[in-house]
């Protein structure tokens, strides 16, 4: 196992044991001890805030370094989501967005000082999640109306928070900031926290929308389970073009999204026209017919380019179509 992937796995997991200690911390107070008074009558607590995730400029830097090499040009690694634990989902949110992020600048041309700055970006978009109360993100249900917008309001802590927290040289610490505040902002003026119409829009804030709304769609959380990837593909398209005005996405992003990972995400399980099940491995011209890995029939394991097997089409990709929804770790 590499050193990187390690490192990955023990941050994982002190995620998952900081999780743990945070919930059993809350049973330890509710149980009191064996001492303790009877319990007083249920009084609404004030909400907790959590404290902002912890990270120097100098291990973000390592982190995106790492990520970079392995997932420039391979969309698999790219498309390879992590699941976080249930109620603390949002750091592996944060690496998958940074990743995908990279990937994206990466195949749209930019170079590999700006993509490295998408991949810091995509790691601290959502740091002012966590100077929200932590039930916003942990919640099984959706919030209310004065809860959404308390939401509303992580853009704009979340830059703040990156003003007073990093350093990463004066470049940087001018556009990171930027970024973060407006990457819930809708080419079309429909987004937060100020509306902003397309061309007032960072370009890396476009990169990182599209990269932050595929993640969340694909991947689960408290409330709801995750999409199939075609679907959400599919989803980001229809929204990125809804009209001949501006759509909710950049369109020559959303191109570059569409033509180097398909319209079947690569990694993702899709069904074909002979009833059988196979894996998206590859893109090609086409972004209908990738290259796909067959899983069941006579012929599995067996490569086909669908380009050259025009009898054999993709007929499902859609959420509840397959059992594996999301695409699988690269092996
Ligand atoms: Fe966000
Ligand atoms: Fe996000």
């Amino acid at each position: 196992m590499k050193t990187e992937e390690l490192a990955l796995r023990i941050e994982g997991l002190t995620e998952r044991l900081g999780c743990m200690e945070k919930r059993l911390a809350t049973v330890e107070k509710t149980a009191g001890g064996a001492q303790a008074p009877a319990p007083a009558p249920k009084q609404p607590q004030p909400k907790q805030a959590r404290q902002p995730w912890k990270m120097d400029a100098a291990r973000v830097e390592t982190m995106v370094a790492e990520m970079y090499s392995s997932v420039r040009n391979d969309p698999q690694e790219a498309l390879s989501f992590e699941t976080g634990a249930r109620d603390c989902y949002l750091p592996a949110h944060a690496r998958n967005v940074s990743k995908l992020a990279m990937f994206l600048a990466d195949r749209h041309g930019f170079s590999e000082a700006s993509t490295r700055t998408m991949g810091i970006c995509g790691l601290l978009h959502d740091a002012g999640m966590d100077c929200l109360p932590h039930e916003l993100t942990t919640e099984g249900r959706p919030l209310t109306q004065e809860e959404y917008q308390q939401v509303r309001t992580h853009p704009t802590l979340g830059a703040e928070y990156i003003k007073h927290n990093y350093r990463f040289g004066s470049l940087l610490s001018s556009v990171i900031p930027v970024v973060v505040e407006q990457h819930h902002e809708r080419a079309d003026g429909t987004g937060y926290p100020n509306g902003l119409p397309g061309d007032r829009i960072h370009n890396f804030a476009r990169v990182l929308a599209i990269a932050d709304s595929y993640e969340a769609m694909t991947t689960p959380r408290p409330f709801r389970s995750p999409r199939h990837p075609a679907d959400a593909m599919r989803t980001l398209l229809v929204q990125g073009c809804h009209s001949h005005q501006a759509g909710m996405y950049d369109r020559s992003m959303l191109k570059t999204f569409l033509w180097s990972s398909s319209l079947y995400p690569v990694g993702c399980t899709v069904g074909l026209s002979d009833g059988n099940l196979a894996c998206v491995v590859s893109v090609t011209a086409d972004p209908k017919q990738p290259v796909i890995k067959l899983l069941t029939g006579d012929r599995s394991g067996q490569v086909v380019n669908l380009t050259q097997h025009n009898e054999l089409t993709i007929t499902g990709g859609r959420n509840g179509d397959f059992e594996a929804r999301r695409p699988a770790k690269k092996t």
